[in-house]
């Protein structure tokens, strides 16, 4: 059946266009495997049982997308779209019906307009090479969006992307002001055609429902010259449980300017002992400004952590996305444009704290931490811009009322481990419960978990709630009603995509 699909396919897209071998790549194909893998991020994923696309089509341009959308529908083919791989569950390169990948590796320009202080990105770009480009034209602008410079612009900015200046500037969605689309007509689409409604839906709602986005103009964001970062790690008997408690307190009222997030892991631990593991929680900070001007600030806010000049280091904007990319801050920029990237095998969560954690739930947090070998937690600041966008602005529904969120984090090495690591992670959860929201319990579409629910083949909108309204609460029946409106068929459809709206 698979070889009819690909040659029927292959036959329908040589009928619009005659670069065909260019741009498909069959199973049988020298490059299939190499292409298919590049961008795979979580090893997990690279398991020979994982299900394979018939095709990869990697479109140099925007015909080579309508065709592949036209002669999928036609050969009742799938599709994914991918941009830089990054996804949590892997949805953007593997489904359990025939598929193939649009893959956006080639379509990856950006254009600065220094004087407009906007920029048009294509979705295949990843955000490393977006700040580079900024960079590259002026050292006070910057642009709000996450800190792995490998993550490709399209999910990123289709889930909403948040980073080290979303305190100031909100989300990376949140600072989009028109997109190209293609959608499931083929049709390319800008903002003024797409209309408001589907120009809403991709900024927050994830791109996989409602077409292939293939580009997006950004408002550029000012950044001060220097800049101010800081980490200071502290151990239990450091007091970092009463630190923590503090910054449960402060994080989100913090000035705008200043992002101070805490990182939370195990230290000691080795491969042959687990004795000695101690937990370890890392307050690592961001100021728009001088280190004169953030040490009386931290000094009347959080006076505990006794910042000192020592512990600071000003520099400019984009060493602190080298420092926040894992980089050190003397190296070249040109690593912002690396595209390989190791990855482990990881299993990933979020949840939302909208009340501090007591210090007896928090103690009860460190003991199953250190149950595990490789566990990070990152609890990320509210508050501040995030506060102040209302809840329907955008399909991203987290925003006043926050504190902070949680990124859950286990990754291994041996998948043969997996399930144990992910049975930790599900208890973690469930242990979670009652220091999270609820009525729904939130999560964060870019930190993709298909354990909060999905789609069985063709879900209905009441189904598909059960893990709709924990990414989008209340806009969720919108973003229905918006799928309704471009993919009535709901051609368009994964194990996360928002069904159509039934009236
Ligand atoms: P990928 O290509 O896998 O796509 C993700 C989803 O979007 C899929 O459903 C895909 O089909 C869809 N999609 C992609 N491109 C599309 C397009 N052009 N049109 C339509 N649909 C499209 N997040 C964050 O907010 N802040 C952070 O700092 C980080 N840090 C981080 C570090 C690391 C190591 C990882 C692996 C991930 C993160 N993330 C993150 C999460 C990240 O934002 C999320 O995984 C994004 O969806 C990744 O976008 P990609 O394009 O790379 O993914």
């Amino acid at each position: 059946i698979s070889y009819d699909l690909e040659t029927s396919f292959l036959q329908c897209f040589s009928s619009y266009s005659n670069s065909t071998t260019k741009v498909i790549l069959t199973q049988n194909s020298s490059s299939y495997a190499s292409v298919l893998q590049s961008s795979i991020r979580n090893h997990r994923f690279l398991n020979t049982s994982v299900p394979k696309p018939n095709l990869i089509v990697t479109p140099n341009d925007l015909f080579q997308i309508q065709t592949t959308i036209i002669c999928s529908k036609k050969q009742g083919l799938q599709i994914r779209v991918r941009s830089g791989g990054h996804d949590y569950e892997g949805l953007s390169y593997i489904s359990n019906v025939p598929f193939l990948i649009i893959d956006l590796i080639n379509l990856r320009s950006i254009t600065i307009d220094i004087k407009e202080e906007s920029a048009w990105i294509q979705s295949g770009a990843t955000l490393g090479e977006l700040y580079y480009a900024i960079a590259n034209q002026t050292n006070v602008h910057g642009f709000p969006a996450g800190s792995c410079p490998t993550i490709g612009v399209g999910g990123h900015f289709s889930g909403g992307g948040f980073g080290t200046l979303f305190r100031k500037y909100g989300l990376a969605a949140d600072n989009v002001i028109d997109a190209q689309i293609v959608d499931v007509n083929g049709k390319i689409l800008d903002r003024k055609l797409m209309g408001e409604n589907l120009f809403w839906a991709i900024r927050g709602g994830g791109g996989s429902s409602f077409g292939v986005i293939t580009a997006w103009k950004i408002n550029l964001v000012h950044v001060p010259s220097r800049v101010t970062i800081f980490n200071i790690p502290k151990s239990l008997d450091q007091n970092a449980t009463t630190l923590f408690m503090k910054w449960q307190s402060i994080a989100d009222k913090l000035p705008n300017e200043l992002f101070l997030h805490s990182v939370i892991g195990l230290v000691g631990a080795s491969s042959s002992s687990d004795d000695g593991k101690k937990v370890l929680v890392s307050f690592t900070g961001l100021y728009l400004g001088k280190a004169e001007n953030l040490i009386p600030l931290m000094q009347n806010s959080f006076g505990e952590l006794d910042l000192k000049h020592d512990n600071c280091t000003e520099m400019s904007w984009i060493q602190s996305v080298l420092y926040f990319g894992g980089y050190s801050i003397n190296d070249s920029l040109e690593v912002l444009l690396q595209r390989n990237q190791t990855s482990p095998s990881f299993k990933a969560k979020s949840d939302y704290v909208k009340e501090p954690i007591d210090i007896s739930g928090l103690e009860g947090l460190w003991n199953m931490l250190l149950e595990e070998k490789a566990p990070t937690l990152i609890m990320t600041p509210y508050g501040g811009r995030m506060s102040e966008i209302s809840e329907s602005e955008t399909p991203f529904p987290h925003r006043s009322g926050n504190i902070y969120d949680i990124q859950y984090l286990v990754s291994w090495d041996s998948n043969e481990e997996a399930s144990k690591h992910i049975d930790w992670m599900r208890r973690l959860y469930a242990y979670m419960t009652p220091y999270v929201s609820k009525g729904p319990r939130g999560a964060y579409l870019n930190y993709r978990d298909l354990d909060i629910g999905m789609n069985i083949g063709n879900a209905s909108y009441e189904e598909a709630k059960s893990w709709g309204m924990k990414y989008f609460n209340s806009n969720f029946e919108r973003l229905a009603q918006v799928k309704h409106e471009v993919d009535p068929s709901n051609f368009f459809r994964d194990q996360q995509s928002i069904p159509p709206f039934s009236y």
